[in-house]
């Protein structure tokens, strides 16, 4: 079996024949949220279904393509769409994306997600910066022969590596003072992820508030766990599409993910267009 890194290295190839610019950040879209793709300038799109060895969503509200140009002449990689481990994808190829983000160049890594609201403080609508997060999945993507080749930083790739700041403390920062600035509330929260695809149960949610978790969510951790392997600066922001279950009286549906993510489109796009020049600056 061919091993992830020289797949990765394929896809890398493939990607940079076709738009040469190498990208300093690299951003996941979640659910709801590929709209901020729109944002990307001289995009070069290339469907995943054209990439080596990339997987091709089957969820509903995930388009599925790179869209590759700049952000306020910050040259990004934007990735409509992600694939789930819930989706029966083995966890190395849910994320073979993140890891081919890395190779391309990507120096930090922002992911976004569809959450639920654990803490009762949170609404349908709010953005939450995620400050730390709770792998429940029972997976772990760095799992497996390690692979140093994926260290994009020195000291990275190792066998045993360090999960003690996972969210870099600097981008939570200015991600809280940009919303600031912008007018908006951006708290932030601990990210818990499930496997999924079945919601929680009411007992479910009051056992992960007890363990320390404000959100809860199906994807995102595994992608994170690879991008501190690679050594990548990472920022995460939540969309609280819904409140978890037994929070609120009302039953939960993924449409209401789709909608809450049009509604919130023109903030978390204000908001993300003015943090890339400050990330990479
Ligand atoms: Cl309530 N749970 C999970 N696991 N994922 C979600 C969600 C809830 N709401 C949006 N995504």
């Amino acid at each position: 079996m061919t091993d992830q890194y020289t797949l990765a290295t394929a896809a890398v190839e493939h990607i940079r024949s076709l738009s040469p610019s190498v990208p300093a950040i690299g951003i996941i879209l979640g659910s709801g949220l590929g709209a901020f793709a729109s944002q990307v300038e001289d995009a070069v799109t290339i469907p995943y279904a054209e990439i080596p060895h990339f997987p091709q969503s089957t969820v509903v509200g995930h388009s599925g393509k790179l869209v590759l140009g700049t952000i306020g002449g910050v040259p990004v990689a934007v990735m409509q769409g992600r694939v789930h481990a819930y989706e029966g994808y083995p966890v190395e190829e849910v994320v073979f994306p993140a890891r081919v983000l890395g190779l391309l160049g990507c120096k930090t890594l922002i992911v976004t997600n569809a959450a639920g609201g654990i803490r009762t403080t949170l609404s349908p609508g709010s953005l939450v910066v995620i400050s730390d997060q709770i792998n429940l999945t029972g997976m772990n993507a760095a799992g497996g022969a390690n692979e140093p080749r994926f260290a994009m930083t020195p000291g990275a790739g190792q066998r045993f590596f360090d999960m003690s700041t996972v969210y870099t403390p600097r981008l939570r920062e200015l991600a809280v003072h940009e919303a600031k600035e912008q007018g908006s509330v951006l708290t932030e929260g601990v990210y818990l992820a499930v496997l999924g695809p079945s919601f929680e149960t009411p007992a479910e949610i009051r056992a992960f508030r007890t363990l320390g978790a404000d959100l809860v969510g199906m994807s995102t951790v595994h992608e994170v766990i690879v991008a501190r392997h690679m050594g990548l600066d990472v920022l995460g922001i939540s969309l609280v599409t819904n409140m978890a279950a037994g929070v609120v009286d009302q039953a939960i549906d993924h449409e209401d993910v789709l909608e809450i993510g049009r509604n919130v489109e023109k903030k978390f796009t204000s908001l993300l267009v003015a943090l890339v020049p400050q990330i990479a600056g």
